[in-house]
């Protein structure tokens, strides 16, 4: 076991922080430690003024005309383009709109449109249960498809791997551990067997340097909500590569995917690219607040910040391991830094009752069915000394059994 750090050495770490400053950019209320940034990312403070501009000038003074003037139109492009950009990909590959799972329902459709004559699709019981459910609904259309599980049909992904797969749908992080999953080498594999790879990034993109292209993934989907800072509900993306473009058809023709939208045609023409991948209307005001999420990467890589992840991560991970873990704590995420996303995720019998007496603390984690306690390890806004004093608040609910008061017993609808 490591020697953790003190608080002196963690303080100093802040010090001698290059990515310090990136925190002045975030509203985050006094005294909250905020580890939740795996769920909701916190507000960029210039997102304020970005939305105030939207509705008092946008909306209320250019009326309809913001449509083409404050480019409100074209946002799943322009914001697509800038997703893109984060995330090794080109300009045209990826549209920023709905929610994640009306992505996967789409990208699941296409990959299946493309791969004619086969029957299975392969995902892992793992999985953000959404994707398992869009899958339910794809499969209830079309009922000749059959649905293989990692966890089910076998312990390793790649043994389903077949003739007859059209689709391999895959977590690049798992949710409830942070785990990551190595998406090059599974979807060689995939290749080679001719099926086709979605890449669910919402746990990786803005927390993870993510490559689709490197990593050749067909088609990929995320949220901007978590550790994009997009806001609450912000509309999710969605990747298909380059190379095809224009040779997959999706369910969901809407006329925001219409080649001309303003034609208003009898009949539906796909758009170019990505954008055959649009439905309907995108909320702009909740567009404009993901445009002032990702202005916050603009000048930093994300190699240096998945570096400072780690690292922060670490100093999180040693402390828990060291104090925490002759009281029912277990690491339920790698113990391997590099296996995981940042994000550092528990068990415990009571793992509920603890997180909410660390909410009472005001440090921010959640909860995850049956035992997990989760920490999301964001470097854009967190110092050494926010985890430092959150494992130390941790060992002391533990030690005192300040989690055993009934008001921590109680349960919410939001977990
Ligand atoms: C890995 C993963 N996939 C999909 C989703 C669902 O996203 P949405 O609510 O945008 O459909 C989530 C939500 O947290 C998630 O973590």
């Amino acid at each position: 076991m490591t020697t953790p750090v003190t608080r002196d050495d963690a303080i100093a770490m802040d010090q001698g922080d290059p990515l310090s400053h990136k925190r002045d950019e975030f509203f985050l209320p006094d005294g909250v430690i905020y580890l939740c940034g795996n769920s909701l990312g916190p507000m960029p403070k210039h997102a304020l003024s970005k939305i105030q501009t939207s509705l008092t000038e946008d909306w209320a003074k250019g009326l309809v005309t913001s449509w083409n003037t404050a480019g409100w139109f074209m946002m799943t492009d322009t914001l697509g383009d800038r997703v893109a950009k984060l995330l090794g990909a080109n300009a045209g590959e990826l549209v920023v709109s709905d929610a994640t799972g009306l992505n996967i329902y789409k990208t699941l459709h296409a990959a299946i449109s493309m791969r004619p004559g086969r029957k299975t699709i392969v995902c892992e019981t793992a999985s953000f249960p959404t994707d398992l459910y869009m899958i339910e609904g794809v499969t209830s259309l079309l009922s000749d498809m059959n649905v293989v599980l990692e966890g089910r049909d076998a312990d390793n992904i790649e043994d389903l791997f077949t003739d007859d797969t059209a689709v391999v749908l895959l977590n690049q992080v798992d949710y409830r551990s942070g785990e990551i999953r190595d998406i090059k080498g599974l979807t060689a594999k995939a290749h080679a067997a001719g099926a086709l790879v979605i890449s669910d990034v919402c746990h990786s993109a803005g927390a993870i340097p993510v490559n689709l292209h490197e990593e050749n993934v067909d088609f990929a989907v995320g949220c901007t909500y978590k550790y994009l800072n997009g806001g609450p509900g912000s509309p999710a993306f969605a990747y298909v590569a380059r190379r095809h473009h224009g040779k997959f058809s999706q369910p969901l023709t809407g006329w925001h995917g219409h080649a001309e939208p303003f034609k208003f045609e009898l009949n539906y023409r796909p758009g170019a690219g990505a954008r055959a991948l649009l439905s309907g209307t995108q909320p702009a005001l909740a567009q404009v607040a993901v445009s002032a999420g990702l202005d916050i990467f603009e000048d930093v890589s994300m190699e240096a910040l998945y570096a400072k992840g780690k690292k922060l991560s670490t100093v999180f991970a040693d402390l828990i391991e060291h104090n925490c873990s002759a009281y029912g704590i277990s690491f339920y995420s790698p113990k391997d830094v590099n296996k995981r996303n940042g994000q550092v995720s528990l068990t415990h019998e009571h793992g509920y009752a603890i997180m909410q007496a660390l909410i009472a603390r005001k440090v921010m984690g959640d909860f995850r069915q049956p035992d997990v306690l989760r920490f999301g390890i964001a470097p854009l806004y967190l110092r050494y000394v926010d985890l430092w004093d959150a494992a130390n608040h941790l060992h002391d609910i533990l030690r005192t059994e300040e989690w055993k008061e009934e008001r921590f017993a109680v349960k919410k609808m939001v977990t």
